[in-house]
Formats: structure tokens, sequence, C-alpha cells
């Protein structure tokens, strides 16, 4: 026999030589929540380890993530109010803008800041655009909201704005409202591939989300593949300084063909149904809790994700510190 390949599986130390596909903290996006009614964190049931922070144990999380080395920080947050236009998210003194500004003040330029887009966590009726009259999401009126958003978002210090709405044109219309307001340097993370999937599940509860039905007219298709690589294309055209697929797990296929067919970074979100999969395994005793979390982290990054949003982010930075 000429061929063993197992010849370079013999020991830890050849095995590590010959692999082909490493985590490192700095490629690890970490998606936290700040809540605006809260005095201390608060665990989100559905996302086990995973908590909603008030301000100042936001500040502590930030210092955390700079020790623990990790790529970015990306901020949701949840107001106290909503309403039908999300007017909280346009807000200077809006919960997202106080967060970003405060962790900016910790963190300054040492951890970029990704604050996410959209006003989903804005509105009453939970959708990510504002409504028409009859009661579809209205695609053109939705940009204007984004473009002040996204100016407020710049000013408070964000680095990065994730455009998570899935609007048409809405990388296009960010980029002009930054550009026309002297933020020429914040940069753009563009959902481009974003699916409408059962695995948001548990992120509806951390954003206490009110959705009734779907968004199945504005998020795609998990049978469409075509269609992402048209979406990421459009959002590079329109100026997108990163793409992300969305969810990851799920979709290693679609991360596989847009790392092909883009030369700007690709990101990939584990989203909360895929971090709750692993966790309640996990917890049941069925899976090594570990080793199914870095199995899955390196199948993200071996499919072409450069970048890794996952609730992880910070305990796989340690690990990785560890080893
Ligand atoms: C909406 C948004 C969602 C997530 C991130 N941004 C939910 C949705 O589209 O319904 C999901 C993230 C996750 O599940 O971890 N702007």
């Amino acid at each position: 026999m000429i061929h063993r390949p197992r010849r370079l599986r013999t020991t830890p130390a050849m095995r590590r030589l010959v692999r082909e596909t490493r985590l490192h903290p700095a490629d690890l996006i970490w998606p936290v929540f700040a809540h605006e009614d809260l005095r201390a964190p608060r665990p989100i049931s559905t996302m086990p380890g995973v908590f909603q922070y008030d301000l100042d144990s936001l500040a502590r999380v930030a210092e955390q993530a700079v020790t623990a080395g990790v790529g970015a920080l990306m901020l949701f947050a949840i107001p106290s109010d909503k309403d039908a236009t999300g007017s909280a998210a346009k807000d200077p003194d809006g919960i997202l803008a106080k967060a970003v500004r405060r962790v900016y003040d910790v963190t300054g330029d040492e951890l970029p800041i990704i604050a996410d887009l959209c006003l989903d966590e804005f509105t009453d009726h939970g959708h990510c655009g504002v409504l028409d009259s009859c009661g579809t999401v209205n695609n053109d009126q939705t940009l204007l909201h984004y473009q002040q958003m996204a100016v407020v978002l710049a000013q408070s210090g964000a680095h990065i704005l994730g455009t998570s709405g899935m609007m048409d044109g809405q990388v296009g219309a960010v980029r002009t409202a930054l550009d026309d307001h002297g933020a020429i340097d914040t940069s753009i993370l563009a959902y481009a591939a974003k699916y409408a999937s059962a695995f948001y599940g548990p992120f509806r509860e951390a954003v206490e989300s009110t959705l009734n039905g779907d968004r199945r007219t504005y998020q795609q298709d998990p049978a469409n593949s075509h269609e992402s690589l048209r979406e990421v294309a459009l959002d590079v055209a329109e100026g997108a300084d990163i793409v992300m697929v969305k969810p990851a797990l799920a979709y290693l296929d679609i991360v596989h063909q847009v790392r092909e067919s883009v030369d700007v970074p690709v990101a990939a979100y584990v989203v909360s149904g895929e971090y709750a999969m692993i966790e309640t395994a996990a917890a049941a005793g069925m899976i090594d809790r570990r080793a199914a979390i870095m199995e899955a982290l390196t199948s993200v990054r071996r499919a072409g994700a450069g970048l890794i949003a996952t609730y992880w982010a910070a305990q796989v930075a340690t690990w990785i510190g560890e080893s």
C-alpha cells in the first residue's frame, strides 16, 4: 500500500501541522443586546448563557471583548417604547445610539462597533420596515428611515453599520446618507444573503419581538441559492464593504458560493436557533459542548467565511487563548 492518509493523523502535533482551517479570536464577531429598562443583566431564556445588558454591564462586556481579543462587537438594542415607525431607532438619545456611545467611550477604536441597522426591535408591529395602509412593508419609505438611523449611529461612534433589514437598495441608500453627512469612513456590513429562517426563533425573544406573521416578502426563500449571488452582487455594487450570509450552519453551501463570487470580506452569522440547538443538546448530555461548538464554527470557516458572528465569540476566544 503506497497511500496511507492515516500517517498524517498519527499524533496531535501531526494533525496540527497539516490542519487547513483555524479559528482566531480576531475573526469572531460577538452579538450583544442592550436593554433600555434594565439595571442588571437579564438572562434570555431561549438562549442559555446569553443576556440582555444595561449600559453599565454592557461597558464591562466591551472590556471583556477586548481582553478576549474578539474581532468586533455587534450591538442590538431593545427600547422601552416601540411605535409604528420605530422612532427610537432614529433618536440620538435612543437606547441603540446610547449603547454605541457607551461602548465607544470604553473601547474607542480598539474594538470595531457594529451597530445593527434595522427597525424591527423598534416597531410595534415588529417588521423590519414601515408599513403602508394595506399593512405591507413599504420598501422605499423604509429606506428614508434607515438613512436617518445610519447618520445617528455613525455620529454616535459606530465603525460599521449592519444593514439587516433586507430592503432593496438599502446599502446604496445608507452609503449616500453617510457620505452626505461626512461619514465617509463608516463601513457597511451588508446582510446580503439573509434567509427567512425558522432558526431566528430564539432571537425574537431576545429582542422582545412583537411580530405577527413572517418576513417572507423581504427575507429570502431557503430553497434558493442563485438569488443569494444576485443579492450579494447588488450589495457590493451599492458599496457594501463586507457581505454576510445568515444563517450560517444550514447555509454553508451559500457561504462557499458567496466566497467564490466576491472580493470583499465574507461573514456568516451562526444564529440564535443554531446556538440554542447545540446548547440544549449539550445541556441534555447528548453532545460534548466544547467539541460541538468548535466543530460547528470550524465548518463555517472552512466553507469560506473569514468572519463569524457568534454568541460564543468570547467563550471561543478564551478557549483558543488557553490552547
Ligand atoms: C432582524 C434580525 C434578526 C436577527 C438578526 N437581526 C431576526 C429576524 O430577521 O427575524 C436574528 C439573529 C439570530 O437569530 O441570532 N433585524
